[in-house]
C-alpha cells in the first residue's frame, strides 16, 4: 500500500467514489501493512493541525502495536481503501477506530474514537460513512456510550459529529497545549443504547 498520493493517483482522486468505475472506495478491517499509511495520515495532522494536541509523530511500529492491542480487546479498526482501476493500485484513504475512554473496569461500556481521512480524500463523504460504520459496529458490540474529544478549533469535525447525534457534554479550556498556545478540548457524547 502506498502512503503518498502519486501524481497519477492524484488525477483519479476527484473521480473516486464508492461506485465509480475508475476509482472506487471500499472498506475493510485494517492490517499490519496499512499502518505505514495510517501513521502518515496521523502525522500529517500532528504537523499541521492545532486540534491534535501532540507535536510528536508516531512510528509505524507503535501503530501496529496499537492495532494488535485493540484487536485483542475486540475494538475495531477499519480503513477506507481507494482502488484505481487502470493500475490496480490501492491506497489508504482514511481510518476509524475506537479504544477505551478510561481503563477502570466501570468504563468498559464507553469508548473514545478516532477518525482520520487523508487530506487528498476529504470532503468526499468518507468521514460520514466511516463514522456511521463505527457507530453501527459499536452498537452491535454492546457499547453504551461513544465519546469524541475534539479540539475546539475543529469546527468541521464538531459539526460532523453533531449531525450524527453526538451532543456536547463538556468544554475544557486550557487542557491542551500546542505550538506555545493553550487549547480547549470539546467532549461530545452519543448514547448507543
Ligand atoms: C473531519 C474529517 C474526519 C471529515 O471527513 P471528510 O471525509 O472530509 O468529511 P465528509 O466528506 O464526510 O463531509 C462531512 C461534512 O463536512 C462537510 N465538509 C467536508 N469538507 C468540508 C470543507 N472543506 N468545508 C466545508 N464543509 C466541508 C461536508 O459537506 C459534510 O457536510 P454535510 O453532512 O452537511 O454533507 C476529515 O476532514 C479529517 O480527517 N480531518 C482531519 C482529522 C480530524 O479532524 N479528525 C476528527 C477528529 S475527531
Amino acid at each position: 500500500m502506498s502512503q503518498i498520493v502519486s501524481q497519477e493517483e492524484s488525477e483519479y482522486i476527484n473521480e473516486c467514489t464508492s461506485s465509480s468505475p475508475s476509482c472506487k472506495y471500499s472498506f475493510r478491517d485494517a492490517q499490519d501493512e496499512d499502518m505505514g499509511a495510517i501513521a502518515e495520515i496521523f502525522n500529517e495532522q500532528v504537523r499541521t493541525s492545532p486540534s491534535l494536541f501532540t507535536e510528536t509523530e508516531v512510528s509505524v511500529e507503535s501503530r501496529i502495536n496499537l492495532l494488535h492491542e485493540r484487536r485483542a480487546k475486540n475494538f475495531p479498526w477499519i480503513v477506507a481503501v481507494a482502488t484505481y482501476e487502470s493500475t490496480g493500485e490501492e491506497s489508504i484513504a482514511g481510518y476509524a477506530t475506537y479504544g477505551e475512554f478510561r481503563v477502570a473496569m466501570g468504563y468498559r461500556f464507553t469508548v473514545e474514537h478516532s477518525l482520520y481521512i487523508h487530506k487528498a480524500h476529504r470532503g468526499k463523504g468518507l468521514g460520514k460513512s466511516m463514522l456511521s460504520q463505527l457507530l453501527q459496529i459499536a452498537t452491535e458490540r454492546g457499547i453504551h456510550v461513544m465519546l469524541a474529544a475534539i479540539g475546539s478549533d475543529n469546527l468541521l469535525s464538531i459539526d460532523l459529529h453533531s449531525k450524527h447525534g453526538f451532543v456536547e457534554v463538556g468544554r475544557m479550556p486550557q487542557t491542551g497545549f500546542k505550538w506555545g498556545q493553550w487549547q480547549t478540548v470539546v467532549f461530545l457524547q452519543k448514547m448507543l443504547s
